[in-house]
């Protein structure tokens, strides 16, 4: 295992994010969160690695090429979360460390945000801190790493 590299993975639409609804997300775009989250990652000593798709087996893919390889998987999967089991069943498979992670605060908006399908195999959860919570999210991911060592 590559200890201490974290992959961040990104649902469908993230790639919008700066244009897309900014009055739920936000305006800052996907590039600069994952600058923001890496310069975290770097600062600790870890290398981030980021992946987006609007497609759900690309994502399945890229948690089966991240075993062994990443110590963590921070995931906001977008509508993913709440429907895509079977990211939901690679996630399953993968044993470092999972935090889930959304801008908004799903549990607050339309019922069908209500259920993540995500969480069930994530160790934390960070919602509702918009573009705040990407560098928690890597803070997370690596107090978790560090407990388990
Ligand atoms: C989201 C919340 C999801 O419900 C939504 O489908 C997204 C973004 C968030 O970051 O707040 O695409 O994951």
């Amino acid at each position: 295992m590559t200890e201490r590299t974290v992959l961040l993975l990104s649902g469908p639409n993230l790639n919008l994010l700066g244009e897309r609804e900014p009055e739920v997300y936000g305006r800052t775009t996907l590039d600069e969160l994952v600058l923001a989250a890496r310069a975290v990652a770097e600062e600790h000593g870890c290398g981030l690695e980021h992946l987006q798709s609007n497609h759900e087996g690309v994502l399945v893919d890229a948690v089966h090429a991240a075993r062994g390889q990443h110590a963590a998987i921070i995931v906001n999967a977008g509508a993913l979360t709440h429907y895509g089991w079977s990211l939901h069943d690679a996630l399953a498979a993968f044993d470092g460390v999972i935090v889930e992670l959304h801008l908004s605060n799903p549990q607050r908006r339309e019922s069908w945000r209500s259920t993540s399908v995500i969480a069930p195999v994530a160790d934390g959860v960070i919602a509702g801190f918009g573009a705040d919570g990407y560098p928690m999210a890597v803070r997370s991911a690596l107090r978790l790493l560090e407990r388990r060592s």
